[in-house]
C-alpha cells in the first residue's frame, strides 16, 4: 500500500487545525432533508462475515444476539441483508425473494426484527445486476422502494456493480426520489466506492456514501481506508456521513489492539459503525469493543463533526482530534507503527486553551487535569483514546 506524502499530510493537518480552529462541522444546508441519521447510522451487515450465505434465521438470530449481548442498548439499530437475498423478478417485475432462505418473504421477517425493537435493511444496486449477479433496481426504482416500504424496510444500501454507462448522481438521485414517494422512513446508503467523487453529491442525495473500495480484515487496509476517508471530513454533518465500510471487529484477521484502533478510528471519522462479525459467537474481547458506550458516544455526538488527523510527530505518530457538541474534545493516540511508543499530545493543537481533564476511554479511567500537553503510552498497532474537557467550559 502506498504511504500519504509528507506534503500532503502536512496541508492535511494545517486544513484540519483550522477547521477545529473555526469550530467548523460541514459548510452549508446541503443535505438530504429525509429527517433520517442524524447521527452515524449503527448496525450490523451480513456480508463482511456472511457473504451470500443469508437467511432469514441467521437474521433472526443476530436480532437476538443483538438484544441479549447489549448492543441494541449500546444503539446498534439496523440489521442489514446485504447481497444474495433476491433471486428473480416476477411477470409484474417486482422482485422476488429467495423462498428457501427467507420462507414467506422479507415482511415476516421485519416483523420479527421490530418486535425485538429494531430496524430491517436491504441491499440492492442501481444497475443491471447486483455484484453477485442477483437483479438491480435500474429501471425498477420505484417499484422497488414501494416494494421495500411495504415489506418494512427501514434502511436500504444501494451498489454500483453493473453500472456502465449510468451516471451516478443522476441514478442515485432517482432511488432517493423513488424512496421519498415510497411512503416509510428509509435510510438511504449509496455505495459507489467513492468512485465518482460521493463527497460532492453524495449529502443532498443520500444518508451516508461509501468513499472508498471494499475493506478487508487485515491492518493494511483500515489504514488505507482512515487515509482516503478522512480527506472529506468536510462533507459529513447530521444527516450525511462518509462511509469507510463496515466493521471487520470479531472477523479474526486482526489483534484485539488492531481492533480497538479500528473501532476508535471510525468513531473518531463519525463513521456508521455497522458491525460485520458473527454476532452469536463472539470473544469478550470483540463484546467489549463494540459496546464500548463511552467510544460509541464520540461517534455518536450529536455535532456531527467528522474528526481529523491534526499532528504527526514522526512518521506513524498521529494525532486525530474531533470536536464534540459540548465544548470537549475526542482524541486518538494513533500508533501506527510495529512498536509501542510514549506519545505526546499539545492541548492547544486539539484546540483546547488552559487546563483539561483527560479521560481514557478505553481504559474508562480518569487521567488527572493537565495544562499544555498530554502523554501516554501507545500500544504497536494501536491507540489511546482519551476525551478532552477544558476546565473552563469551551
Ligand atoms: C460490493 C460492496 C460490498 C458488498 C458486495 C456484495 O462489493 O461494496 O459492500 O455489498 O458488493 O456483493
Amino acid at each position: 500500500m502506498k504511504q500519504r506524502a509528507p506534503r500532503v499530510r502536512a496541508v492535511l493537518i494545517t486544513t484540519a487545525v483550522l477547521a477545529l480552529a473555526l469550530g467548523a462541522a460541514r459548510p452549508g444546508p446541503r443535505s438530504l432533508d429525509n429527517g433520517l441519521a442524524r447521527t452515524p447510522p449503527m448496525g450490523w451487515n451480513t456480508w463482511n462475515h456472511f457473504g451470500c450465505d443469508v437467511s432469514a434465521q441467521l437474521v433472526r438470530e443476530s436480532a437476538d444476539a443483538m438484544v441479549q449481548n447489549g448492543m441494541r442498548d449500546a444503539g446498534y439499530q439496523y440489521l442489514v441483508i446485504d447481497d444474495c437475498w433476491q433471486v428473480a423478478r416476477d411477470a409484474s417485475g417486482r422482485i422476488v425473494p429467495d423462498s428457501t432462505r427467507f420462507p414467506g418473504g422479507i415482511r415476516p421477517l421485519a416483523d420479527y426484527v421490530h418486535s425485538r425493537g429494531l430496524k430491517l435493511g436491504i441491499y440492492t444496486d442501481a444497475g443491471r445486476r447486483t455484484c453477485e449477479g442477483r437483479p438491480g433496481s435500474l429501471d425498477h426504482e420505484e417499484m422497488d422502494a414501494r416494494t421495500y416500504a411495504e415489506w418494512g424496510v427501514d434502511y436500504v444500501k444501494v451498489d454500483w456493480c453493473n453500472a456502465e454507462g449510468l451516471d451516478a448522481p443522476t441514478q442515485y438521485a432517482r432511488v432517493r426520489d423513488a424512496l421519498a414517494r415510497a411512503g416509510r422512513p428509509i435510510v438511504f446508503s449509496i455505495c459507489e466506492w467513492g468512485s465518482n467523487r460521493p463527497w460532492e453529491w453524495g449529502p443532498r442525495t443520500g444518508n451516508l456514501w461509501r468513499t472508498t473500495g471494499d475493506i478487508q480484515d487485515r491492518w493494511a487496509s483500515v489504514l488505507q481506508i482512515v487515509d482516503l476517508s478522512s480527506q472529506y471530513s468536510l462533507a459529513a454533518g447530521p444527516g450525511a456521513w462518509n462511509d469507510p465500510d463496515m466493521l471487520e471487529v470479531g472477523n479474526g484477521g486482526m489483534t484485539d489492539d488492531e481492533y480497538r484502533a479500528h473501532f476508535s478510528l471510525w468513531a473518531l471519522m463519525a463513521a456508521p459503525l455497522m458491525a460485520g462479525n458473527d454476532l452469536r459467537a463472539m470473544s469478550p474481547a470483540t463484546h467489549d469493543i463494540l459496546t464500548n458506550t463511552e467510544v460509541i458516544a464520540v461517534d455518536q455526538d450529536s455535532l456531527g463533526a467528522q474528526g481529523m488527523l491534526v499532528a504527526e510527530s514522526a512518521p506513524d505518530l498521529q494525532v486525530w482530534v474531533k470536536p464534540l457538541r459540548d465544548g470537549s474534545r475526542a482524541v486518538v493516540l494513533f500508533n501506527r507503527t510495529a512498536l509501542q511508543t510514549a506519545m505526546t499530545v499539545s492541548l492547544g493543537r486539539a484546540g483546547v486553551r488552559g487546563s483539561a481533564r483527560v479521560r481514557d476511554l478505553w481504559a474508562h479511567a480518569d487521567r488527572g487535569t493537565f495544562a499544555g500537553h498530554f502523554s501516554a503510552v501507545v500500544p504497536a498497532h494501536g491507540v489511546v483514546m482519551v476525551r478532552i474537557t477544558p476546565e473552563g467550559g469551551r
